[in-house]
């Protein structure tokens, strides 16, 4: 995900503000700049590597912001790398976040000004140009600006001859670092941790003037003062933002990745997503399948999709397991819709797949995280799901943004058939809105998980058992913990229990089990009480049933309708962290995986 930093000092302005991008590269990223200021601005930017930056040093800049970006708008080009600036070359700008509203902004900025990347971040310099003009202060034209940008952003701005830097915050984190003779701005702390350990979080809506020596921050018209903390992390953990591992980080960041999936797509009101898919009425209504193709995790979401894609949009959908895929000759490529769900863009088995539909004739989406990826490039569309780089290797955030995605794609696909009315479209995207919130409140349970964790720890084997939605999550549960813990577990449709896998159930074998909304509970209630009766102890993962006579231990699901079990699924990712992490395993990375397979 972008990092933004910042440095106001009499220091190597250079050397400081590229450092602090090297701490920031533990975020992802796929291109770099930096703007340093003296009597004029020296922007160096460029898609790649930080190492691959030069920075001359200036030995007269008085201050300089950076930014690590991971492409939203725009490939990840030299031109679309941050920070951006106007026309006059007179302000610089970096942004975190999506600008909801800037394509608006662009189509009445075009005849007055020249456009020199396809970001959403540009529109914010020429806005600020255009109040420079007319005699705004940078401060207050930062504010105006600012007021009129919808979305979630975090920016920091400096101008020639203005002094450091104006930093604003709107449900972006941005955090300011006071050492004794310089200022910092960061991401997180991260971005400064070796030189100060004191520390100034932003809230929503400041607006900070960043001085070497002071710091000022306004919210609205009020002057207020934030308070100044101490972080106790050294800079090894801070490289994770304090947590043991990338992948318990990438658990807590779905709240966050959830709401960037959703941000500036949804209308609850009307009942309709924008994808930015031109995919015609007539088109959607000719297709006769949909044939899902993923592997791992997003084979996963990819039969959550289904589900949905069956019940709302009434297509019928076959779910392919990339490297077994095939276009049959009987299928008709103009009414078959083939979509790749794939967090890298780069598997090379669905890549393969990918390609063998594209040559049958198909029509092809990539439901991807990665710009600029190849199948990103190769599919006929392509739907982000901007969860942000995920760096451990066992999938987390990325299940749960494909999974939101996907139910937008269903939305979308529903409406332009006319199989999904208005009023039930309102309700899936209020339910779909309320996911950040649901999954916070899993978050804090996370002490209850990890003492159940501790406790099952050294069983035999883990069984996870779920019916519909609740099906795939199971399997996910199951292929969470045997990639980091090393234990044997599997997940089952609980009513292929009796036809096998009971034979495998003891007193030994902890049974969790899903029992939502949209997982037939009632039924998987029996299945329950058939491995109780084999002595198996049962954790139910529920928002449906009574727990008090049924599981030996309860994690409670908010209810949010047909995404509970995407909910439930964050107790079984910090279910199977605890009990690897109880074991002392190499979490981030487990023995014999990769993240991004790039090899059939
Ligand atoms: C690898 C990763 C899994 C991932 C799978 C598919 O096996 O370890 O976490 O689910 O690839 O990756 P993709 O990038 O296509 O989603």
């Amino acid at each position: 995900m972008c990092g933004i930093t910042g440095y106001v000092g009499d220091g190597d302005c250079s050397a400081i503000v590229t450092k602090s991008l090297k701490n920031l590269e533990y975020r992802g990223y796929d291109s770099a700049g930096i703007a340093l200021l003296d009597d004029v601005l020296h922007i160096h930017k460029q898609s790649g590597q930080i190492d691959d930056l030069t920075v001359p040093s200036i030995p007269n800049a008085s201050c300089g912001i950076g930014h690590t970006r991971w492409s939203t708008h725009g490939a990840p080009t030299d031109a679309n790398a941050h920070p951006h600036s106007d026309c006059t070359e007179q302000v610089a700008v970096v942004h975190n976040g999506i600008i909801d509203n800037y394509e608006t902004f662009k189509q009445e900025l075009r005849d007055s000004h020249t456009f020199t990347s396809e970001t959403d971040t540009e529109v914010i310099a020429h806005l600020i140009e255009d109040e420079l003009k007319n005699g705004v202060q940078l401060r207050d034209a930062v504010e105006n600006v600012v007021s009129m940008l919808s979305g979630s952003f975090a920016i920091a701005v400096t101008a020639v001859g203005f002094d450091g830097i104006i930093a604003a915050r709107q449900d972006s984190p941005l955090v300011i670092g006071h050492a004794a003779d310089a200022t910092f701005l960061g991401s997180d702390v991260t971005a400064f941790i070796e030189h100060t350990q004191t520390v100034t979080f932003l809230e929503d809506g400041d607006i900070a003037h960043i001085k070497a020596d002071s710091v000022t921050i306004a919210n609205g018209d009020e002057h207020v003062e934030r308070e100044k903390q101490t972080v106790e992390w050294n800079a090894d953990a801070a490289e994770k933002g304090g947590y043991d591992h990338y992948m318990r980080k990438e658990i807590h960041e779905q709240p966050h990745a959830v709401r960037q999936a959703l941000s500036g797509r949804i209308n609850e009101l009307s009942g309709t997503v924008d994808l930015d898919l031109d995919l015609s009425e007539e088109y959607c209504k000719s297709i006769d399948e949909i044939q899902i193709i993923a592997c791992g995790t997003s084979y996963y979401a990819g039969l959550y999709a289904a589900e949905l894609l069956e019940q709302h949009a009434d297509i019928r959908v076959s779910v392919h397991i990339a490297s077994e895929y095939e276009f049959r000759a009987n299928r008709d490529p103009w009414r078959t819709l083939v979509i790749a769900v794939t967090q890298s863009g780069e598997t090379a088995d669905t890549l393969r797949a990918l390609r063998k539909a594209d040559g049958a004739g198909a029509r092809t989406i990539a439901v991807t995280n990665t710009v600029g990826s190849t199948m990103a490039r190769e599919a006929n569309d392509t739907v982000y799901i901007r969860s942000g780089p995920e760096i451990g290797v066992a999938a987390t955030k990325t299940f749960a943004s494909q999974v939101i995605t996907l139910t937008l794609l269903t939305v979308y696909l529903g409406r332009q058939r006319n199989s999904l009315a208005s009023s039930q479209a309102s309700t899936i995207l209020k339910e779909l809105s309320a996911v950040p919130g649901a999954i916070q409140q899993v978050l804090d349970a996370e002490s209850t998980v990890r003492e159940t964790a501790e406790e099952f720890a050294n069983s035999d084997a883990f069984f996870f058992i779920g019916r519909r939605y609740g099906h795939p999550v199971s399997l996910e549960g199951a292929l969470k913990l045997k990639e980091i813990s090393y234990d044997h577990a599997e997940g089952f449709a609980g009513g292929e229990l009796k036809h096998g896998p009971l034979a495998l159930v003891t007193e030994n074998t902890p049974v969790l089990a899903i029992l939502t909304e949209g997982t037939n509970a009632e039924d998987t209630l029996h299945n329950v009480k058939e491995v109780e009766s084999r002595g198996a102890p049962v954790i139910g993962v529920t928002s449906e049933i009574d727990p008090n006579p049924v599981f030996d231990i309860t994690f409670r699901v908010p209810e949010v309708g047909l995404m509970e079990p995407v909910v439930a699924n964050v107790y079984l990712q910090l279910f199977a962290y605890h009990v690897a992490d109880q074991k002392d395993r190499s979490i981030d990375k487990p023995r014999n995986l990769a993240k991004s397979v790039t090899v059939e």
